[in-house]
């Protein structure tokens, strides 16, 4: 959607995941202080979103939404002014139908302009926008009115369309929001997050600058798979230009888990300028080859074992969009190491079960 938003993929936080619908003021204020206090912030996760459940159930008098008296008693405009004064952005979440997926409160359809203008009014940044409860219209009549009622509200709002990929919305999303869930949604475990990846991995052509592919939020640091598996998924999200937000309770993040969504190079990867989404290229059995390419003629790498064994797998040069005989130089980026020797026509790594290992590769002039 050309509002000058998501420029590249989204960075973040979401209460989904962690907290479902247990969420009240103080958590997202909370929230809002961590990405400070631990460096998040700094690595460019900027958004603290609020998903479902938010509200009353009921709208006021004059039909507008009404914050949850008993979990948001301050209203959403303090929040957003407190997340605002931290330097970060607030989000919130409503639905293309008359209630959203929890049932807990109202969806926005019949009053787009109405809830568009109330976001904007309050400070929000960022609109995830459900599909439930709906009036069996397609997605296609419903999402757009939210898209013009927000540009009318004059207000740079993030819309992330949040169909879940029935209706392919990768085919038609990038006119209407920022980005686009290709998924339903994802669980804390290796099949689950996975699976996610495939489905949104056949879509990889209409990603670009403006508009990104979603396979859904992190489950990193939930607790549901193991370091490997978070690092692959992390991995994964990255290469795939997919939307960064964290899932779990970053008020009381682990070393292990800071360390994965924490890594520098990778975060560089998602967020380069170039914008294009990394494909699976090559598959033998259970090792796979993902590539992509990344600004100033460098290649992003990702190759993962999804197998029960350490196994090597190779990347071919002709797999991977670089030219044979081209030299290259390969920065691990989970050790944080440029590789001493260099590489022509193949690179090769051996992998643990369920892990991954990932590249960037610098194309250079002559082999020394
Ligand atoms: C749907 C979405 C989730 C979450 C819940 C909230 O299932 O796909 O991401 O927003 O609704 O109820």
């Amino acid at each position: 959607l050309s509002n000058g938003l998501g420029l590249t993929p989204q960075m973040g936080w979401n209460s989904w995941n962690h907290f479902n619908c247990k969420i009240e003021e103080k958590v997202i204020r909370e929230t809002a202080d961590a990405p400070v206090s631990t460096g998040l912030a700094k690595l460019g996760y900027q958004y603290v979103n609020i998903d479902d459940c938010w509200a009353e159930l009921e709208r006021d008098s004059k039909g507008y939404l009404v914050p949850h008296k008993v979990t948001f008693p301050s209203g959403i405009k303090a929040l957003a002014d407190y997340v605002h004064s931290k330097g970060l952005k607030l989000g919130i979440y409503s639905d293309a139908g008359y209630l959203t997926c929890s049932k807990k409160m109202p969806g926005s359809l019949g009053h787009e302009e109405q809830d568009a203008m109330t976001f904007a009014s309050w400070g929000i940044d960022y609109l995830k926008y459900d599909n439930c409860n709906n009036d069996g219209s397609k997605p296609t009549v419903r999402y757009p009115v939210m898209t013009r009622a927000l540009m009318k509200a004059g207000r740079p709002i993030f819309f992330s369309l949040c169909e879940w990929g029935d209706l392919h919305p990768a085919l038609w999303g990038a006119q209407l929001g920022n980005s686009w869930r290709t998924t339903n949604d994802i669980s804390d475990n290796w099949d689950s997050m996975v699976s996610r990846a495939d489905m949104n991995e056949v879509y990889a052509e209409p990603a670009r600058p403006g508009g990104w592919n979603d396979p859904d939020m992190l489950e990193v640091g939930n607790g549901g798979m193991t370091k490997d598996e978070y690092i692959v998924h992390f991995s994964i999200w990255a290469i795939s230009k997919a939307p960064l937000l964290i899932g779990c309770d970053v008020r009381n993040m682990t070393k292990e888990t800071m360390y994965i969504v924490g890594n520098k190079e990778v975060i560089a990867v998602n967020q380069d300028p170039l914008g294009v989404q990394a494909k699976k290229v090559r598959m033998e059995g259970d090792l796979e080859v993902w590539a992509g390419p990344l600004s100033n003629y460098r290649v992003a790498l990702l190759l993962v074992n999804r197998g029960p064994w350490p196994s090597p797998v190779t990347a071919h040069w002709d797999d991977i969009g670089l030219p044979m005989e081209t030299v290259v130089e390969a920065r691990d980026l989970w050790k944080h190491k440029t590789l001493p020797r260099r590489f022509k026509n193949k690179l090769t790594a051996t992998m643990n079960s369920h892990a991954c290992q990932m590249y960037v590769l610098t194309p250079i002039s002559s082999v020394d």
